[in-house]
């Protein structure tokens, strides 16, 4: 498969970009599709997962390699996406919220997609405009929103109007995919194992649209 540099970001924090690249990335494995995950947030959020799944799991062979990409060095970090650029398959890339650090570009400019989780609170729904505009201005990467966490018990119409409204105006930028519920079962991620059939159940109809979009 030809290289997709594939980013999961925004600005706003909490909103599952970590979850949601684990969780895809086990998706590609289990169809076929050779996948490696870059952790670019300096909490590491995704490979001390791993880590600490693999310090009970000796011998377990991971389904796909994370590996931390340190964005402080702008020389090494330049370098670095150079050769994630030629890696044969996908590669996802767990960023950091920050947009002030100008090395960051480097990541954003060679992205072919940018996965950017949201939900529908005001506060979130502002600040990823914010993102957007930052990003667009830096990057040609197709835009592709993800509703996550998203509370399926009944919604008051006002609350439900608010969010076809927003639903509408991110599709004008980019692809909004199908909801994914907040769920303990997505939230008990791993990084070593196959998903459950309860997680496939709630991720499939937003992963196969972004798959659809990297194709
Ligand atoms: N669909 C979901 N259902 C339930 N909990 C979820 C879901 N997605 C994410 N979470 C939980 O929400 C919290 C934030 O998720 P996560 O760490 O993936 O977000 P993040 O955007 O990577 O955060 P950060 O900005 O700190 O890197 C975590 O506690 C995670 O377990
Ligand atoms: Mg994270």
């Amino acid at each position: 498969m030809e290289n997709r540099i594939v980013l999961f970001s925004n600005i706003k924090g909490g909103v599952g970009k970590t979850t949601l690249c684990a969780l895809f990335a086990s998706y590609l494995a289990e169809n076929g599709i050779p996948v490696i995950a870059i952790d670019a947030d300096l909490q590491a959020s995704l490979y001390r997962h791993r880590q600490r799944e693999q310090d009970v799991a000796v011998g377990v062979q991971a389904p796909w390699n994370v590996d931390l990409l340190d964005t402080t060095d702008s020389k090494q970090l330049k370098k670095v996406m150079t050769q994630l650029k030629k890696v044969p398959g996908v590669v996802l890339i767990d960023c950091p919220g920050n947009l002030n650090d100008r090395n960051l570009e480097y990541i954003y400019k060679s992205a072919d997609t940018a996965v950017i989780p949201i939900s529908f609170d005001p506060d979130t729904v502002d600040a990823t405009g914010i993102f957007i505009k930052a990003l667009k201005s830096i990057s040609e990467a197709q835009l592709v929103f993800m509703p996550n966490r998203i509370i399926t018990s009944e919604r008051k119409s006002e609350e439900l109007r608010q969010r076809a409204q927003t639903t509408e105006l991110l599709g004008l930028v980019g692809t909004v995919t199908p909801t994914i519920k907040q769920s303990v079962t997505v939230k008990r991620y791993t990084t070593l194992y196959p998903l459950e059939k309860a997680q496939l159940d709630i991720v499939k109809p937003a992963f196969n649209k972004i798959m659809e979009i990297i194709k």
